[in-house]
C-alpha cells in the first residue's frame, strides 16, 4: 500500500518526504485555501519535493471548464494528477482527459456505483471518502473493501485511494482491505509512530545502560 500525505502544507510535506515515507500528495480546495497561496504556486512547490502523484482539484463544475483547468494543471509538472468530482460532467471529463494521457483522480466517491463509473471512465485513482461516510453512520471502510474486490474481479487498473482518514485504525483497515493507496493527514501520520510501550521500553533500556556504562570502557 502506498502512503500519500493529505495536505497542502509544504513544511509537513518536506518533513515526511525527508523520512522517505511519501509516495504522493493529495490536496483539495479547502486544504489549499488554508495555506493562503495560489493553487499554481503550491502545486508546483509540492511537485518539486515529491516525485509521485500530486493531486490538484478542478474548481469548474461544467465539462469544458473542467477540461480547460485540467489541461492547465497537467502542464505544471509531469506528476500532477487532476482531481475531478464524481459528477456526470466529472465522469465525461475523466474519459476525455485520460484519452489525452492526463492522469485523473476521481474524488468525492461515496458508493460502489460511483466507483464503477470512475473505473470505467479510465480514472487512474478512485477516492472513497471513508471518514465522511462514517460521519453519517455508514461504514466507510466497507466501501473500500467492495471497491478492492470489484476492481480485482473485473481486472480494472484503477487504484483504490482510501481518503478522508480520521484515525490510525483507518490506515490499518485500509491496508487490511487491500487499498492500493491511503492518503493520511499529517496529524494522523504522526500518531502512527507512537506507542506507549515503545517509549517505556526505550526509557528502561537507557536507564539500565546508564547504570553500567562506565564499566564498558
Ligand atoms: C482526499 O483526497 C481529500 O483531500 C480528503 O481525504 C478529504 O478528507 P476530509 O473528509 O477529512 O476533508
Amino acid at each position: 500500500m502506498q502512503i500519500f500525505l493529505d495536505t497542502a502544507n509544504l513544511e509537513e510535506i518536506k518533513k515526511y518526504a525527508s523520512y522517505g515515507l511519501l509516495d504522493g500528495v493529495t490536496t483539495n480546495p479547502s486544504l489549499i485555501a488554508k495555506e493562503g497561496v495560489s493553487l499554481e504556486k503550491r502545486i508546483k512547490e509540492i511537485c518539486a519535493v515529491v516525485d509521485g502523484p500530486v493531486s490538484a482539484e478542478v474548481l469548474a463544475t461544467d465539462y469544458q471548464g473542467m477540461l480547460d483547468e485540467a489541461r492547465t494543471y497537467a502542464g505544471w509538472a509531469p506528476n500532477v494528477f487532476v482531481k475531478l468530482p464524481l459528477t456526470m460532467n466529472g465522469i465525461k471529463a475523466c474519459r476525455t482527459l485520460t484519452g489525452e494521457s492526463i492522469h485523473v483522480n476521481m474524488t468525492l466517491v461515496f458508493s460502489i456505483n460511483q466507483a464503477i463509473l470512475a473505473a470505467k471512465a479510465g480514472a487512474d485513482l478512485v477516492s472513497p471518502f471513508v471518514g465522511r461516510l462514517d460521519d453519517i453512520s455508514e461504514d466507510g471502510m466497507s466501501l473500500v473493501r467492495d471497491m478492492v474486490q470489484v476492481f480485482r474481479i473485473n481486472s480494472w487498473g484503477a487504484k483504490v485511494l482510501a481518503a478522508s482518514i480520521r484515525h490510525p485504525e483507518h490506515v490499518a483497515e485500509a491496508a487490511r482491505a487491500g487499498a492500493g493507496i491511503v492518503t493520511i493527514p499529517p496529524a494522523i501520520l504522526e500518531q502512527m509512530f507512537v506507542h506507549p510501550l515503545t517509549e517505556k521500553g526505550l526509557a528502561q533500556f537507557l536507564a539500565d545502560w546508564e547504570k553500567v556504562k562506565d564499566k564498558q570502557k
